[in-house]
C-alpha cells in the first residue's frame, strides 16, 4: 500500500499537481466534478468534488448532512520551497541564473547541491491552465566550497536568502529567456502565455530505506502523506455516512488566501451542499454542530541527536502510531471533547495513538485546524504522522504510520 504513496508523491511536485492527481482518482471512482462557478444540484450530493487552484474538496453522501452532520478530514497540498520570480532571468559573469522567492519556511541548507527540476503551471491567454514538470534536473544551487568558507562546519552555515539561493541553470552561451523555455515545456508559443507559476523541485525520487526497510525519504512528506491518506480513506470507505476531504493550498504561508483554509471555500461548499439538499439555513447551522473534523498534518518525531528539543512525556516515535497534537494556546485545535471520535476510531482500527506537546520554550507550529475551527465553528482534532527533517527538501517518516493513518481515517469516516 505504501508504494502507492511513493508513486503519488513523485507525480505531484506542486499543489496543483496534487489536485490534478486527486481529480483523476476521484473521477475514476465515480465522483462528479462540479465546476466551482456552477450551481450544486441534488445529483451532486452523493459523490462530488470541487477544486480551485491548489485546493480540492470532495464528499460522499452529502444528502444526509442535515440529519447526521458530516465528518471532514482536512490537510494541506503545499510544501515550503523556492519559487521562480517574475522576470527571473539574471546574469552574473558568464552564469545564467533565475531569481527565486522563498515560499514558507524551508530548511534552506537542504536545497543546496541538489539536482533540481522546475515544475508548475502556465495560464494561457485563452484561459486554459497547463501543468508542467521538467522531470530532468535543470538547475542547482551550489554550496560554497569549504576552502572558501573554512569556518562553516564549526560556526554554522548562514545563508543570505536573497544572495545565496539563486540557482544556476545555464552559461551565457545558451540563448533564450526563462519564458521561452517555459513555452517549450507546455508546447505553446511564448505569446500564448498570459501568466505562470514555477518552482524548483528535487528530482530524487521517494525511497524506502533502513535496515528493515522501515523508513521513507522524500520531498513533500509534509503534508502530501496526509492528503494521500485522506483521499485513500475517502475512496476506501463504503458506508452511507456523510464524509468529506478538504485539501488546502497555502497552509505553509498562513492559509490567508481565497483557496487557503483561512478563505471561505470550505464553508461555501458546505452551505451550497445544504442548499442543494433543500435544507434551511437553520438546518445548515445545526448540522455544523453535529459535524466533526480531523486536521491531518505531520508531527515532530523525537530526534535521537536532539533529545533536548523534545518534551519526553509527549515525544512521538516513528512507526509507533498516529500522533494527537495538543496546545493550550490553540496552535492546535484539539480539545478534550474533539478527541473522542478519534479515540473510538483508533480502537476500532487497532491503531496506536501517541501524543505531541512542544517544550514550553520552543514554539510549536500550527495547522489548518485552528483556522478551520475559527471559520466554521466545529469540533476539530489535530493529528498526524510523526516525521523527522520537517521542511527539508528530503524529509523522512516511517513506513507503518502512514498506513495506520489510512486505517484510522477509514474507521473515523465509517463511524464504526
Ligand atoms: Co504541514
Amino acid at each position: 500500500m505504501i508504494n502507492s504513496f511513493l508513486e503519488n508523491i513523485d507525480e505531484c511536485p506542486t499543489s496543483h499537481h496534487v489536485v490534478n492527481k486527486a481529480t483523476l482518482l476521484l473521477q475514476h471512482n465515480g465522483f462528479t466534478h462540479v465546476a466551482v462557478n456552477s450551481t450544486f444540484t441534488t445529483e451532486h450530493l452523493k459523490h462530488g468534488f470541487v477544486s480551485n487552484g491548489g485546493t480540492i474538496i470532495a464528499w460522499k453522501n452529502a444528502d444526509s448532512i442535515a440529519a447526521r452532520g458530516i465528518r471532514i478530514v482536512g490537510a494541506h497540498t503545499d510544501s515550503p520551497g523556492l519559487h521562480v520570480k517574475p522576470n527571473p532571468d539574471t546574469h552574473t559573469l558568464n552564469w545564467q541564473q533565475l531569481q527565486i522567492e522563498v515560499y514558507g519556511g524551508p530548511l534552506l541548507n537542504s536545497w543546496l547541491d541538489r539536482d533540481l527540476a522546475i515544475a508548475g503551471h502556465v495560464v494561457l491567454r485563452d484561459g486554459r491552465t497547463l501543468l508542467f514538470s521538467s522531470h530532468q534536473p535543470v538547475a542547482r544551487i551550489p554550496q560554497l566550497a569549504i576552502h572558501l568558507d573554512r569556518e562553516v562546519n564549526d560556526k554554522g552555515l548562514v545563508l543570505n536568502r536573497h544572495q545565496h539561493l539563486t540557482p544556476i541553470w545555464a552559461t551565457t552561451s545558451v540563448a533564450g529567456s526563462f519564458e521561452s523555455w517555459l513555452a517549450q515545456q507546455v508546447s505553446v508559443s511564448p505569446s500564448q502565455i498570459a501568466s505562470w507559476s514555477a518552482q524548483l523541485v528535487d528530482t530524487q525520487k521517494a525511497q524506502i530505506f533502513g535496515r528493515n526497510s522501515e523508513f521513507i525519504a522524500s520531498s513533500r512528506i509534509d503534508n502530501q502523506i496526509s492528503c494521500w491518506a485522506a483521499l485513500s480513506s475517502l475512496l476506501e470507505v463504503d458506508t452511507d455516512q456523510p464524509m468529506m476531504i478538504a485539501l488546502f493550498d497555502h497552509e505553509e504561508v498562513g492559509s490567508q488566501s481565497a483557496h487557503g483554509a483561512g478563505g471561505p471555500m470550505l464553508e461555501h461548499v458546505l452551505e451550497r451542499l445544504s442548499v442543494a439538499a433543500e435544507s434551511s439555513r437553520s438546518d445548515y447551522l445545526v448540522s455544523l454542530q453535529k459535524s466533526h473534523c480531523v486536521s491531518a498534518d505531520n508531527a515532530h518525531a523525537v530526534h535521537p541527536n536532539y533529545v533536548d528539543r523534545h518534551e519526553m512525556n509527549n515525544a512521538p516515535f516513528v512507526n509507533q502510531g498516529v500522533v494527537i497534537k495538543t496546545n493550550v494556546n490553540q496552535r492546535y485545535a484539539t480539545t478534550p471533547k474533539s478527541l473522542v471520535p478519534i479515540i473510538h476510531a483508533a480502537t476500532t482500527a487497532g491503531v496506536n495513538l501517541q501524543s505531541f506537546s512542544s517544550r514550553n520554550n520552543i514554539a510549536c507550529g500550527s495547522t489548518i485546524g485552528p483556522i478551520t475551527a475559527t471559520r466554521i465553528g466545529i469540533e476539530i482534532v489535530d493529528i498526524g504522522v510523526p516525521q523527522l527533517s520537517m521542511h527539508s527538501i528530503r524529509e523522512m517518516c516511517g513506513t507503518t504510520d502512514p498506513v495506520d493513518l489510512v486505517a484510522l481515517l477509514s474507521a473515523y469516516f465509517s463511524r464504526l
